[in-house]
């Protein structure tokens, strides 16, 4: 098996390219069958979402847009619950169809927080599109609509993921090593 150590921890292979790039190209499908005589703003969260969101724009054949924004609630291993500030967002979404992209959802708060933000300037509609979701940590209701895996309650690092800021450039997905 190869291990990666990222920090202190070390973390064993998951998710390999080939199945990544299958999922993602499986939810750009979906987006241009859904989305076919719309033209979609994509939101992507950075920093987790951005290796995701350049490969799933690149699966898009349909008019779009994209833009970044930044928000978070985690600290290391933890989510504090608690989401700092959505940051950067300067295009007029009222009356668009928004997708937002984001790497992994946990207990949801943040997706939950950012939906909510978003609702308040009118857009026509919006989904989630998350690579990852962990099904056993929401901590509320929330629609993924377009959801690559649903994974186990374990730390996970590489592809835009990252453990107290490295670990992002993995081209794969590494889970925190069975002790
Ligand atoms: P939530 O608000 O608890 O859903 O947390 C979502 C955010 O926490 C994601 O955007 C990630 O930045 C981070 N996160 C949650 N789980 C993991 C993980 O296993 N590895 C790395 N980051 C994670």
């Amino acid at each position: 098996m190869h291990y990666i150590t990222v920090h202190d921890k070390t973390f064993q292979p998951f998710l390999s390219e080939m199945e990544i790039q299958g999922a993602v190209r499986k939810i750009g499908k979906s987006l241009n069958q859904d989305y076919k005589g719309k033209q979609p703003l994509f939101i992507g969260v950075l920093n987790g979402a951005f290796m995701f969101c350049s490969d799933l724009l690149k699966t898009v054949d349909i008019p779009c847009e994209i833009t970044f924004v930044r928000l978070s609630s985690y600290d290391g291993m933890e989510s504090t619950g608690e989401v700092r500030s959505i940051i950067n967002l300067q295009e007029d979404i009222a009356g668009r169809d928004i997708i937002l992209v984001e790497d992994i959802v946990d207990s949801g708060l943040t997706m939950q927080k950012a939906l909510t933000y978003f609702e308040t300037l009118n857009p026509k509609s919006v989904a989630i599109a998350s690579l990852l979701v962990k099904p056993d940590c929401l901590k509320c209701e929330i629609d993924i609509k377009y959801c690559g895996f649903e994974i186990p309650e374990k730390f996970v690092v590489g592809y835009g993921l990252d453990y107290n800021g490295h670990g992002r450039n993995f081209k794969e997905i590494y889970q925190l090593r069975q002790e």
